[in-house]
């Protein structure tokens, strides 16, 4: 029997529907199955087929009808058509019906901080067809200004004055991603040999460009709150001490810590007071739970470097990321870029700023701010309150979860990667070596949904209960 026609229909709308295209189309074949909508032996529409009615590309179907054959799902016979083969292809009903913690949740990586998916690849399509039709004949084939064309560098000041910076585009420099600008930010400021200051938890990228450019790493002690204000006043004191701090004041990577308004004023004050120069990564600064306080970069605008991309708000394959900073460092930047990649992909930023241009990007954030806000409260919710964790924080994409005794940061790590669940070793975050904290990161945006998310986080919260340390059976938690 062939398909029910209406199968598919409503698949592109966002209502109720999250993740790339074709995973939609496999996860609909999933669910028509298993509520018996489709049954063994019936016939799917051809890839063209479908791809007509939902007026999208003929490969976006035959990757979704590709993943749902892989799950045993369907089968294809060339010159006769796709069949549906039955229910043993799905996981949970195949493996672990009570639970649902069946292999499809076993692949969840939360150890990379990537933004969730909803019509990305569909939207990613459409920007590289209009790109092709519209670019003139030659400007995607040459070489381009280091630092990006300037309507380029105008388009990035537009999209950084929605995290309130209010800048030139004389002062914005385009670079291959956030980490990209982070190592042209650091060569800028310092020497081979010199020291950096940075949170005592870090980006573990900046550990990795210091190491390149020969730098060294102080830490300076945080709370809840972020960076502490009299330990950075400690730090600068001495004779010799550090002239540039790397910080991220809003949805601190790992901890998801948010610096108050004071604290960033304080911070900016002993900048001042100690000639620092400050490089403040802003990464997810758009994804803040609330609208963060004033950037340091606005409050210090003649000693702050402020960097930023595209790859968690719309998508890391863009690789688009912006360097802002006194004008006066605007040359050595130049160079810098120059050096390390002659200029950004004209190619790549045509398609970044294509989406900044028609819109797409604004529509895109606001997805992934709504996304991300439905799947931090289910980890709120999953992970605390829960007899092994102190306490949950989130901002961006990812959530801090602080543990009781006795269980440490390597214990969870191990437990989850039991469970089939990749999540970071907390000392990759550590600027030094000191005793590795009692949390670990989560990073929530890999998930195909908030269902799969949820799943993924009961098997971890149930694992943490049923694993409790046995040694430590009588300490109270
Ligand atoms: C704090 C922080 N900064 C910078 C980056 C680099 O991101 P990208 O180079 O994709 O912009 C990351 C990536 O995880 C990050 O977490």
């Amino acid at each position: 029997m062939a398909a029910d026609p209406s199968l598919f229909a409503g698949l592109l709308d966002n209502d109720g529907h999250t993740g790339p295209v074709y995973r939609r189309i496999t996860q609909a074949i999933a669910t028509a199955v298993t509520t018996g909508r489709l049954a063994a032996g019936d016939r799917l529409p051809t890839h063209r087929e479908l791809a007509r009615e939902l007026g999208i590309a003929v490969p976006t179907v035959s990757r979704g009808y590709r993943e749902a054959e892989q799950q045993g799902l369907i089968s294809s016979t060339v010159g006769r058509g796709t069949f549906v083969s039955g229910v043993s292809g799905i996981p949970h009903l195949r493996d672990t019906p009570e639970t649902g913690h069946g292999p499809s949740a076993r692949q969840i990586d939360m150890a990379v901080n990537a933004p969730a998916q909803g019509m990305h690849d569909e939207l990613m399509r459409r920007a590289i067809t209009a790109v092709a039709a519209t670019a003139a004949p030659d400007a995607l084939l040459g070489y381009e200004s280091d630092i990006g064309t300037y309507e380029q560098r105008l388009a990035a000041c537009r999209w950084l004055a929605l995290s309130g910076l209010d800048i030139k585009p004389e002062q914005v420099a385009i670079c291959h991603g956030s980490q990209h600008a982070l190592l042209v930010a650091l060569a800028a400021a310092l020497r081979p040999g010199e020291t950096l200051l940075t949170e005592a938890l870090t980006y573990p990228g900046v550990k990795s460009a210091a190491r390149l450019l020969g730098l060294s790493i102080q830490a300076v002690a945080m709370d809840a709150h972020g960076l502490i204000p009299e330990a950075l006043e400690k730090a600068c004191a001495s004779a010799g001490a550090p002239r540039v701090l790397y910080c991220m004041p809003t949805a601190h990577n790992p901890t998801a810590s948010t610096l108050p308004p004071e604290r960033r004023q304080a911070i900016v004050d002993i900048a001042r007071r100690h000639n620092l120069l400050i490089i403040e990564d802003d990464v997810f600064g758009l994804l803040a739970e609330d609208t963060p306080a004033a950037p340091l970069a606005m409050l210090a605008p003649e000693r702050t470097l402020f960097l930023t991309s595209l790859s968690k708000t719309l998508s890391p394959g863009l690789r688009c990321g912006f360097l802002a900073g006194p004008p006066q460092m605007a040359d050595r930047i130049g160079a810098l870029i120059r050096a390390t990649i002659f200029n950004p992909s004209p190619l790549a930023t045509a398609v970044a700023m294509r989406w900044l241009a028609d819109g797409t990007a604004e529509r895109l954030l606001d997805w992934q701010r709504d996304e991300m806000a439905r799947r931090r409260t289910a980890a709120k919710h999953l992970l605390f309150p829960h007899p092994a964790v102190a306490d949950v924080r989130t901002a961006g994409l990812h959530a801090w979860v602080e543990l009781h005794q006795p269980w440490s940061a390597s214990e969870v790590a191990t437990l989850a990667s039991g469970l089939g669940i990749s999540i970071s070793s907390t000392r990759n975050f550590m600027a030094t070596d000191q005793a590795v904290p009692r949390g670990v990161r989560l990073c929530l945006g890999n998930a195909a949904d908030v269902g799969t998310l949820t799943t993924t986080l009961r098997t971890l919260a149930d694992g943490l209960e049923r694993g409790r340390p046995t040694w430590a059976s009588s300490t109270r938690v």
